[in-house]
């Protein structure tokens, strides 16, 4: 079949790469001449060509691998390139030719090798960019540091109608949006659509473009608090499954990941793991596809048998075997958990028994005490949880007894705030004292906007918590808020 010609520009939905290894990244793009229409501006039949190359500087002027790759039609014209034979730690420049339309050019950075001694890493922590909740100003600045790779720990579309005037970016008319966003995601042309409308913002595309991103997801990139093949609404498992099918193929399509991530009907590995060189391994989880029917109808509940069963499960059986057997396996100085939902305990209030979050770790006790039950078999020393979901930061150490302050600290969890939902947030809850003389575990919060910048060396890790004033309006500026620091050998995050 003769490809489509291109008669406008493609390439309006950016570019992007992911999961680094040592000699190998990912490239993606996708081929949209009218984002916002369904197909896209292409015919449903049909694969594109798309030239790429990739240089060792900006300008391309000694472009060190380059080639033709296919944007297939059943794959919405999406470009998956999974590079190989590369320099280890390195940065390189990429960008696709599709007829006679150039792509704006990536900056990547492979991994170092798995015998390497690293200096540092820098690496961003972000989550939960809903569209209509705000802008993405946070990621304008998060392209601007200078980091090794980022994070995105889930929600990075959500499935909720979306007005002409874009909520609360209040588009003006000549910026309108089409009314085909205004109903929920359900289907793979809505979900397909949903990421176009994503992508199309220019910052999230200069976060893509500046460095090289690990994700996973969370429930919104299906449902609102989906667990397993259960929907919040409690749909027909066949009815909820062919949407979640729906949604993690679309996912894929467009994120930076490889051939093994390519969802197979509702089932999608997506659960990974990374070597940084000999400083830090990367755990990445998924803890919505396995995981067990939140507890007591789910929301802030009392703690009891339903939600204390040791048969429920976070990860799944087999993720929670993988995860252990990469802890026992580790020789790596920091061991970093990127995940979705807070691992540590939240209580509500300072009595004795106190509501906790069903849909968090907290919902899933047992799974929580298997994976510290294999931290501490394992010997490992520098446990770090990465997460998102709460659209606040806090800084949490990870405490053998939650119920005890003087109990031995496993580990320290880095909750990272949203990049829009929620609008624009405040500092502080009203309920401040009481939150912390609930969780003296709990050192830090900021209910504002942004992103948090995690740097590791062999001696300790820094979090730089960053946020905004504001994203209803755009361009606002960027401040580090509270920075903490936590040793290498000794866990438990003080102000730095
Ligand atoms: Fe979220």
């Amino acid at each position: 079949m003769t490809p489509p010609t291109l008669t406008e520009n493609p390439f309006t939905l950016g570019v992007a790469s992911g999961d680094p290894l040592p000699d190998s990244v990912v490239l993606w793009t996708r081929l949209a001449p009218h984002p916002h229409e369904p197909g896209n501006g292409l015919p449903t039949q049909g694969n594109v060509p798309v030239r790429w190359e990739l240089s060792a500087d900006e300008h391309f002027r000694r472009v060190e691998q380059s080639g033709t790759v296919c944007a297939p039609a059943q794959d919405n014209h999406t470009v998956h390139l999974d590079l190989r034979g590369l320099e280890a730690d390195h940065v390189y420049w990429y960008r696709f030719h599709a007829g006679r339309w150039t792509s704006p050019v990536g900056r990547t950075r492979t991994a170092p090798a798995a015998d390497a001694l690293v200096g540092e890493a820098r690496l961003g922590l972000i989550s939960c960019q809903q569209y209509d909740e705000g802008y993405y100003t946070a990621l304008r600045h998060l392209a601007d540091e200078d980091l090794d790779a980022v994070f995105f720990v889930g929600d990075y579309i959500y499935e909720n109608a979306i007005n002409a005037q874009a909520g609360a970016r209040r588009y003006p008319a000549d910026r309108a949006l089409p009314d085909f966003y205004n109903h929920w995601t359900v289907n793979l042309d809505d979900f397909r659509q949903r990421y176009a409308l994503y992508k199309t913002d220019p910052d999230l595309q200069a976060a893509h473009a500046a460095h090289p991103w690990y994700v996973t997801w969370d429930d919104h990139e299906v449902e609102n608090n989906y667990a397993g093949d259960i929907s919040q609404d409690n749909l027909p498992a066949d009815v909820f499954r062919a949407r979640r099918a729906a949604a993690y193929r679309a996912y894929w399509e467009n994120m930076p990941l490889r051939r093994p991530q390519r969802p197979n009907g509702p089932d999608m590995r997506l659960y990974r793991r990374f070597q940084y060189g000999q400083l830090a391994q990367f755990d990445l989880l998924d803890t919505r596809q396995y995981r067990s029917d939140q507890a007591y109808g789910d929301g802030w509940r009392y703690p009891g048998p339903e939600s204390e069963n040791p048969a429920r499960t976070l990860t799944g059986a087999e993720q929670e075997r993988w995860l252990l057997d990469g802890f026992r396996n580790s020789t790596a100085t920091w061991n970093l958990v990127p995940q979705q939902v807070c691992f540590a305990r939240r209580k509500e209030t300072t009595a004795a028994r106190s509501k906790l979050s069903m849909d968090s770790w907290d919902g899933y006790p047992a799974s929580r005490q298997r994976v510290l039950a294999g931290v501490e078999q394992a010997g490992i020393e520098n446990f770090v949880v990465l997460t998102g979901d709460d659209h606040v930061h806090y800084a949490l150490d990870i405490k053998k007894d939650f119920d005890n302050p003087a109990s031995r600290t496993l580990g320290v969890e880095i909750v990272g705030t949203s990049v829009s939902s929620g609008f624009d947030g405040e500092d502080r809850p009203e309920d401040w004292s009481t939150m912390t003389a609930a969780n003296p575990h709990m050192k830090y919060y900021n209910g504002r906007r942004g992103y948090v910048i995690v740097s590791l060396d062999e001696e300790r890790l820094r979090a730089d918590f960053c946020t905004l004033p504001g994203v209803i309006t755009p361009g606002a500026p960027v401040t580090t808020d509270a920075s903490f620091v936590s040793e290498a050998g000794a866990p438990g995050l003080r102000p730095a």
